[in-house]
């Protein structure tokens, strides 16, 4: 899809021709001379619109615009979140197969915010998916033209809305594929593509060079499938060479049975999307690719099948970790933590200003935070509250949860250095506490996205979280040094 962003007075809206316009009309509206405003005056005036946010007024070929079907929709205060429900009720009332162009206009002078917000919901309302269809029906919408009197004001906020949607849709994309379409070697190659890009490089890693890095913990979870491991070093170089890039390492587990201790057959197949962390990995790198930015930054994927054989690991097994730590697998279902321990040890050689590891880890996440916010550790202040911050701007949130030492209690081992379990009390915590044991030479954040990464039912399907918050935490670090 093709986005524009334009500067534009309510009488060059009326004459654009599209397929829908949509007007998002703030409370605090006054109506001007022209035809367009005051249609809007006038829907104001009858109590039809200022109700609430998202409420709309639809009408098809009026006479105030060129448009075929205008839909006019309450935007209240013109927050952030305000406009993407806006947008959403405005998508919902025009929706139809033939929808090609429609022009997106603030009617009155919109916030960098609101721009943002406008250009991912519209992204999100049309997004649909199509890889394993035999009967396509691609998204319709081929450009959508943001209108608003302050363009120029807006245009850095809108570019970089642009390219987090190109990084949330290539993430949607193999976080939606099922697991016979997303196999490591093919998430690989998707990481690959991406080197096409000039500042981008790939290097993938296979069974052979893994087991030399003695990446024991990461080799354990992929030994009961017969599809090949890989481990995905990814780098965006924007900055000189001398640069300490920052890290992100994506669970790439692309489908977790539970192994030995296997899950319950419901919902197992929302196990195709235990490689979300890894595909917000590939989205993010796309979103750099577009924009550019003066930093260094690497992205690990340590990607397998958590499947069962004749050969996988059981639980009770010990075996030892890249930083040479020994772990008792309790439970085999606590795969996502073993494959992030050894990645998290590799990313020390690149001497990091920072590591995020994004997981979708527990259940016990998705418990505590539901759909809405992801779960954020951190024992570094300034790191926390970037994250934090970043993920505000973009409407991509995390919350916080704490690390204290108190919750290490359950990961104690008779017959290894730590278990890869703690109780069921905290789980996502002693998942946390468990991957900070590796992560003493850097500063380090870790983000459970199990509940944010995709949604169950009849909505089923990825989100492409949390590719907003690592572009807008990635590009702060651009301005900030
Ligand atoms: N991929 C799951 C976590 C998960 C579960 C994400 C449900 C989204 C929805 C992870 O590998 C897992 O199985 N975690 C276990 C850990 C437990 C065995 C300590 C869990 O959360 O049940
Ligand atoms: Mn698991
Ligand atoms: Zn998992």
């Amino acid at each position: 899809m093709n986005f524009e962003l334009q500067s534009m007075d309510l009488v060059a809206v009326a004459d654009e021709k599209c397929d829908a316009l949509l007007v998002l009309v703030p409370k605090a509206f006054k109506a001007a001379k022209d035809d367009l405003s005051q249609l809007v005056g006038v829907a104001l005036k009858a109590g039809d619109l200022e109700a609430s946010v998202g409420k709309t007024v639809s009408l098809y070929r009026p006479l105030q615009a060129a448009a075929v079907r205008v839909v006019l929709c309450s935007v209240g205060e013109g927050t952030a979140r305000q406009v993407r429900t806006a947008v959403l009720a405005a998508i919902g009332a025009c929706k139809s197969p033939g929808l090609k162009k429609v022009v997106l206009c603030f009617a009155a002078p919109a916030t960098q915010d609101a721009v943002r917000a406008a250009v991912v919901a519209l992204a999100d309302a049309t997004y649909s998916y199509t890889t394993t269809k035999s009967k396509p029906q691609p998204r319709s919408l081929q450009k959508a033209l943001i209108a608003a009197g302050n363009a120029s004001d807006l245009r850095d906020s809108f570019n970089r809305a642009v390219a987090i949607v190109a990084g949330v849709e290539l993430a949607k994309e193999w976080a939606n594929r099922p697991a016979n379409h997303a196999t490591p070697t093919l998430l690989a190659g998707a990481a690959k593509a991406l080197a096409s890009h000039p500042k981008i490089s790939c290097e993938v890693l296979g069974p052979r060079e893994v087991a030399k890095l003695s990446m024991g913990a990461f080799l354990a979870v992929a030994q009961g499938s017969d599809e090949a491991l890989r481990f995905v070093v990814l780098r965006y170089n924007g900055a000189a060479k001398t640069k300490a890039p920052t890290v992100i390492v994506g669970k790439g587990i692309t489908f977790d049975s539970g192994g030995i201790s296997i899950k319950p057959a419901a919902e197992m197949d929302e196990m195709k999307f235990d490689m979300s962390g890894a595909a917000s990995v590939l989205g993010t790198f796309k979103a750099l690719a577009l924009l550019k930015p003066a930093i260094n930054v690497v992205g690990l994927i340590p990607a397998c099948e958590n499947l069962i054989n004749g050969r996988a690991v059981k639980p009770g097994d010990v075996v030892t970790s890249m930083s040479g730590q020994t772990i008792e697998i309790l439970n085999t279902d606590a795969e996502g933590r073993l494959v992030l321990c050894d990645a998290l040890t590799y990313a020390e050689r690149f001497k990091p200003l920072a590591v995020i590891d994004i997981a979708t880890l527990t259940g016990a996440c998705v418990v505590a935070l539901g759909a809405v916010r992801s779960g954020m550790f951190s024992d570094n202040e300034p790191l926390a509250q970037a994250l934090s911050a970043a993920g505000e701007r973009a409407q991509d949130t995390c919350w916080r949860l704490p690390l204290d030492e108190d919750y290490v209690e359950g990961l104690k081992s008779n017959f290894a250095d730590v278990a890869n379990i703690g109780g069921r009390a905290g789980g996502a915590i002693t998942a946390a506490k468990f991957l900070q044991r590796f992560t003493e030479k850097f500063p380090w954040a870790h983000l459970d996205i199990a509940g944010s990464a995709w949604k169950s039912g009849a909505s089923k399907g990825a989100t492409g979280r949390p590719v907003g918050l690592l572009v807008e935490y990635l590009l702060a670090q651009s301005t900030s040094k």
